[in-house]
Parts: C-alpha cells; structure tokens; sequence
C-alpha cells in the first residue's frame, strides 16, 4: 500500500493521471480518515514550535558522518524540540529517550528511531554491491528481512536503506553500498528491499517491520569525477530512463521515507530542489510519506552557495523537505521563516503532519516501545538462523573472475600457502556501513579456511600491508579502520610471503581494499590494488605454484595483471559476518559460485565512466580494423571492460540455445514470449543466472546498445538443460523520448539472452504501430 496523507491528496490528484487519481482515491480510507483526525487533533494543541521541534533529527550515539554532533538532547526532547533520534539503539537506550519524550514534554509524543542498518543490523551480510551480485531477490528480501528483525528488537523502528543510486563510477566510493549501473536490476532490488524491511503486508504497526528510507534523492552516484559530494549534471531524459527508476521503484512499492542527497543537480542542490521533491517526487510519482534530509545537508547549502542560513532553510522546507538531519537549521530558522513569510504556516503544518503521520503508522501513538524488551532482543539478535541465511546468502554473492587450470575447487589435503593483508582480517571482511555489527564475530577467510579443512596445512604470511601510505591509514584508523602498519620494509614481507608459497602445494592470496577504502568519503582516483599489493602478487607468481586470488573490495578494480597472470580469482567484496565460512564453500566445492558482477570492471580507470548500456555514437568501433583512426576509441587501451556487466563465472559450464520468439512482429499492446534453452554442459550441479537484453534499433533518440530487461536464476544439474520463458511486456519496450513523453516507438528490435551482457544469442522482431 502507498501512503497518500489527505493534505497531499488534492495536490497531487491535480497533475496524476486518471488511472493513478483512482488508485488515490481508493486509498483514502477509513483508516486514513481515523489518522487524519487524530492529527488535526494533535496539531491543534501543538505550539509552533513544538510543530518546528517534529522537523528536527538528532543523533545520540556513536557514528558521526558529518562534522557535527547535535547538542543538548535531553533538554530540547523535553520541550518537544526533538522529532526523531538517530544511532540510538538497544532496548534500554530506546526506552530511555522514549520515557523521557512520552513521559516529560508537554504533548506526550513518542520519537522515531532510526538507524543506518545498510546490509544487516547485527548479523552482517555482503555489502549491497554484493548483495546485487547474487541477483537473488529472494536472498535480498530475506537479508532485509532479518534486519528489520534484528533492527526492531534492538528498538529501531526506522531504518536508512536502501540506497539505489545508480552509478557508473568505480572511483565513487559509495559505489559499494548500491546495486551497480542496471536501472532494471537496481529497481527489482529496490523493490525486494522495501519489502523486507516493511514486510510483505506493508504493515508498519507489525513488531518486525521497519519504515525504509529510500536513499539518496537524487542522482547521487553521477557525481562527477566519481568524487564524493560532487556535482551532478545530466539531462532529464538521462534521468528518467536511466537513474530515476529504481528511486521510482521504491516509492511504488510503499517506501515509507525519502532522504535527500548532497549533491546539486543542474546547478541547484537537491536538498532545495523544489522540482526533484514536491513536482517529481509528490506530485508526478505520488509519494506520500515523508523527506529528510541528509546529514547537514540544509546547512550545506550555505556551502553550495545558494544562500545564507534563513534563505538555505526558506528554501528546503519550501521544495518539499520535511526533517532535517543534525543540522538544526530549521530549529533556528524555521519561525523566523514564517514571520517573515519566506515559509508559510500551511508549509510548515504540512511537514509536521507527514512527520506524525510516519509515527501514526508505525503506531508508536498506540505502542510507543514497540514492544522492544532486553529479552527479545537477546532471543533475535545474531540467532543461529540468521547466521545460517548470512552464510547462505554470502555464497551467493561471490563472483568467480576466472578459473584455468582447474585451479579450483581446492583440495582439502596437502598444504596451502595463505598469504595477505586481508586473509586473516575480521574488521574488513563485515564492510563499511556496518554499524551495529561486532566484526570480532565475523569471520576472517582464514578461520574460515581452517574451520572447513581441518587435515589441511595452511601457512600464513601477510606479505604486504593493504596500504603503505601513512597519512591514509592514519585517516582510516581515525574512522574505525583498526588497520595495522606492519614496519618491515616491502621486501622482506615478499621475501617472507614467497618463502611460505614454495613449500605450498597452492598459493591463495587474499588482497583487495579495506572496509574503510570504500563506502562514504572514500573516492579513489587509482583503483588497482592499493600499496604493495601487486608488487605481492607478481612475487608469488614467479615461484610457479598456481594461484588463487581471493579478492575483497567494494568496487571494480583495475586487474588487467591479476587476470592475465592468475590461475582462478575469486570476488568476494566484504562478505558480512559469516564471510570466512561461505568463501570456504565457494574455494572447497561445497557451494558453486554463481553471482555475477553488477557493474563494469574496466581495464584501466581512465576508461571509466564504463557501462554496457551505453549509446551507439555515430562512429563505433566494432574492434576489428586496428587502424581504423577516426573512430570513437582510445589510442591506447581497446573499448572493450576487463569484465563485462553480468559476467562470473561457474565451476560447470552453462550453453545457450537461440532464443525463439512467440511472434516475430507485435502490435504495442502485446506482449512477446522469448523462450531459450539453457544446458548445464560441464561436470558440476550449478545455478546460473540467465539474462535477457534488448536493442531498439531506431528511435526518435538514440538508443542504448544493450538494456537488460529480464533475469532469471535457474539451478541446472549437470547434464540438464531447460527450457526459460522471458516475457517482454508492452511497458518494457518504452523509454523517455526528449519530449520525456513515455512511450514504445514502433520498428526494429533485437533481444539477446545470456549468461552476461557480451556473451549472448540474439533474434529479431519488429513493434507494429498499431
Ligand atoms: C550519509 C547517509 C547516512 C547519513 C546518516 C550521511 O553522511 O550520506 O547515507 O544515512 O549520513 O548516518
């Protein structure tokens, strides 16, 4: 069910369409009449200040993501200043700040508590880069899932996810907490995570269910230059085919909370971007539930230069935003604003109703504690069945990158030589964003290796520190890094490393990033492996024993080296708690990888941004005539990725037949049926994720070459082959033309399927105009 709060009802219904209004109408129900009398009630008792003290997010705790930490708490909760609290959590601490606003402001009402709970709460799984990996929604849901389970008995009733920022930038950081570069796949994930958080019934008065806070609006993953904070400029058709969709996808799958983005878009930061919030957002998609803001981001807009203070905050409240995150701006400004008429009082009111109404329907009115008690917590948190799913779920968001030899699956006899920075690490391997996780619970690669193959001998020799360069892990240690400068020089560690690697029968290094080199404020303008690393690696391989890479990081990495001259590389990005165990299912045989990347790896940064949905130009080059200059091409470096989106490989072999279609042309209406057969043709039972893409050859714009527009993941046992059946629906073949109108243009079409997005089978068939 989508929220639509009555004030907003009339508003919108102004500009939705009429299949929409209906809809709209339909939900403006009895029990949203009950809610709307029990606010006007509430706000007719509320002083304005006590409505400006809804609009205010503090947080208490420990996890500071911006320059500033909100001051006297208690005493503004007392006054009813205080709206909603952030890292807080626990039932006692809850309880505590809960009393104090239920028992000690004048109206009695309750506080929101949120968290960013980003890929669990306490039991960790793989970041979402990973997480998008598996392209398992079921997976993604039940991740979801326990978090809100785990997040609602540590007495969170709101959490900061998901992040669907599309981004095409592995130099960003934040690319690791999204779902890569697909806007199809981004939104089917999107979607799966409002459900898990807010449970299939949408019911946010259920004990585990938890308001999500679709993140961040908008368009944050196109900051240019991949540098955190950055500029964002782009045109509208880019956006609404491109990067709006899976934001579109929460809001229609009933996201309770938006949250804004740093960035500016087209010159005006998005935090007062009128257009983005209250035309896009409320009035064209019919998002009724509530906006905050970033951290600090009001303030921000001082900084963006768009304003001093009063005229930053005038501005926020006027485009749409409803709560502001730790800056305390609208504390400060907000009646100012209004006696001034910068804001006016309907503005305000407005704000503080979508506040109550979020509170309303997560019933803190009826059951302020949500039932949150140390025992139940004590019963959820990190429970065996969670452990077991975080394991589960981590398996299958490994990506195998290569595989000769038949390097792997390894033996569980003989003797391995463990080398790497990262091989024994806990801290790194539960990821950024991973608050509330206790990473001294996680497990580290090489316990998992040693839990899974006890006859086996391990040797271990780090062989290199992650990173070299003092200055940067001072930065990371001051933020949680827990990182350790090994003070042997480079060549004795190696010196060390290769030793241990000739008396081993294998060679598995674990190298990668740490937690902390990816996630927010982490932008890297080199993205091969860090410090010394490589050095490691072409060390090992001279000593000629086969090598398995075991990689973690949170973004695609430069590895032209590492492919070239690895016998097998293994993806495992930051794995979550159960890390160690589920990359020892993977390197042992007991799980057959079958994640594919979601985000292009180039072969050099300097190709990036690198997407497979990219346009024709006007002069492609097809990469077959070397001299063939005035083509759109580099000199140096071909156009091809190092691995392309939806690539990984399996320790079976997957063949795919030619697709067959239901029809070779269909009117708009119709919907074509796209059948292909897949055969498992190697020696292992395996999962496989087949893909389904389609070209529209001429359009009023130009077209990108590839967009995927199906997925399935099919288990094959060795041996079997079965038939898939991929529907494209009218709606899958419309797109944004430059007049943003929506619709299929009619003409020639290619659809392609595959086990990724280079390797594929095509047919034809043609739209009819009528
Ligand atoms: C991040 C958000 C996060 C917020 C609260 C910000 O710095 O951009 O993603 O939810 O902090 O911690």
């Amino acid at each position: 069910m989508k929220y639509i709060p009555l004030a907003a009802l009339a508003l919108s219904l102004a500009c939705a369409p009429a299949a929409q209004a209906q809809k709209k109408t339909a939900l403006a129900s009895a029990s949203d009449q009950k809610m709307k009398a029990f606010i006007d009630e509430l706000m007719g008792k509320m002083t304005q200040d006590e409505k400006i003290g809804q609009l205010n997010l503090v947080s208490v705790g420990f996890d500071v993501t911006g320059p500033v930490v909100s001051k006297d708490v208690d005493a503004n909760i007392r006054k009813g200043l205080v709206g909603g609290v952030f890292n807080t959590f626990t039932p006692i601490a809850v309880r505590k700040l809960q009393e104090m606003a239920l028992k000690e402001s004048r109206l009695h009402i309750p506080l929101m508590f949120g968290y960013d709970v980003i890929h669990g709460h306490r039991t960790i799984f793989p970041i979402p880069l990973g997480l998008a990996a598996s392209w398992d929604m079921a997976a993604v849901e039940q991740s979801a899932r326990i978090a809100a389970e785990e997040s609602t008995a540590d007495g969170l009733n709101w959490v900061f996810s998901p992040m669907v920022d599309i981004s095409r930038d592995a130099r960003w950081g934040r690319v690791a907490e999204g779902a890569g570069e697909d806007p199809y796949l981004g939104s089917s994930i999107a979607r799966a995570m409002v459900r898990g958080y807010q449970g299939p019934a949408n019911d946010l008065t259920k004990e585990a269910s938890v308001m999500a806070c679709l993140k961040h609006f908008a368009l944050y993953g196109a900051a240019e230059a991949g540098r955190d904070y950055n500029t964002t400029d782009m045109s509208r058709q880019r956006m609404y085919n491109e990067y709006m969709p899976p934001y579109r996808a929460a809001i229609d799958a009933g996201v309770g909370s938006v949250m804004t983005s740093f960035n500016d878009i087209n010159g005006v930061p998005a935090t007062g971007n009128k257009w983005l919030m209250t035309d896009l957002l409320r009035k064209q998609w019919g998002f009724g539930g509530f906006v905050v803001t970033d951290y600090t981001a009001i303030n921000e807009m001082m900084e963006h230069g768009v304003g001093n203070a009063a005229q930053v905050s005038a501005l926020a409240l006027n485009a749409g935003v409803d709560q502001d995150m730790v800056g305390e701006i609208f504390l400060k400004n907000v009646a100012q604003n209004v006696q001034s008429g910068a804001v006016s009082k309907a503005q305000l009111d407005a704000a503080c109703r979508r506040i109550l109404e979020a509170k309303y329907r997560l019933g803190l009115f009826q059951n302020p504690y949500r039932n949150v008690s140390q025992e139940r917590a004590t019963a959820t948190l990190m429970k065996p069945e969670f452990l077991a799913a975080a394991r589960d779920i981590a398996r299958k968001s490994l990506v195998l990158l290569k595989n000769e030899r038949s390097a792997l699956p390894l033996k569980k006899t003989g003797s391995i030589a463990l080398i790497g920075p990262l091989a024994n690490r806990q801290k790194d391997v539960i990821g950024s964003w991973s608050g509330a996780g206790d990473w001294k619970q996680a497990v580290s690669v090489e316990q998992g290796l040693r839990a899974a193959a006890p006859g086996l001998k391990i040797t271990y020799a780090k062989g290199a520190n992650i990173a070299d360069d003092a200055q940067m892990l001072e930065r990371l240690n001051a933020h949680g890094g827990e990182l350790e400068l090994d003070k042997r020089s480079s060549k004795d560690m190696i010196k060390e490393a290769v030793q241990v690697a000739q008396s081993a029968d294998v060679v598995v290094a674990v190298v990668g990033e740490s937690q902390g080199m990816t996630g927010e404020a982490a932008s890297r303008a080199d993205i091969g492996l860090p410090g010394q690393q490589l050095e490691l690696l072409k060390a090992l391989k001279k000593t000629g024993k086969p090598l398995v890479l075991v990689l973690m990081n949170g973004r695609p990495l430069t590895l032209a080296w590492e492919n070239q001259n690895a016998d097998a590389i293994l993806e495992t990005w930051f794995a979550g708690t159960q890390a160690g165990h589920a990359i020892a299912d993977v390197l042992f045989g007991a799980y057959n990888p079958s994640g594919k990347i979601t985000a292009t790896f180039p072969q050099v940064v300097g190709q990036v941004p690198l997407y497979y949905n990219h346009k024709n130009t006007g002069r492609p080059y097809a990469g077959t005539d070397k001299l063939d200059k005035y083509k759109s091409r580099y000199l140096d470096v071909s156009n091809e990725p190092l691995y392309p989106f939806g690539y990984g490989l399996s320790y079976t072999t997957f063949t795919y037949g030619k697709p067959t279609l239901s029809k070779t042309a269909i009117s708009p209406t119709e919907t074509l049926e796209v059948k292909v057969t897949v055969q498992n043709t190697g020696a292992y039972d395996g999962e496989e994720v087949a893909q389904l893409y389609i070209r529209d050859l001429v359009g009023s714009s130009s077209r990108p070459v590839k967009e995927l527009k199906g997925f399935q993941k099919v288990m094959l046992k060795k041996g079997e082959s079965k038939t898939l059946t991929f529907r494209l629906a009218p709606n899958d073949l419309k797109f944004y033309n430059n007049d943003l109108k929506w619709a299929a243009e009619p003409g020639d079409f290619k659809v392609f399927v595959g086990g990724n997005s280079r390797d594929v089978q095509e047919a034809s068939f043609k739209l009819a105009a009528q």
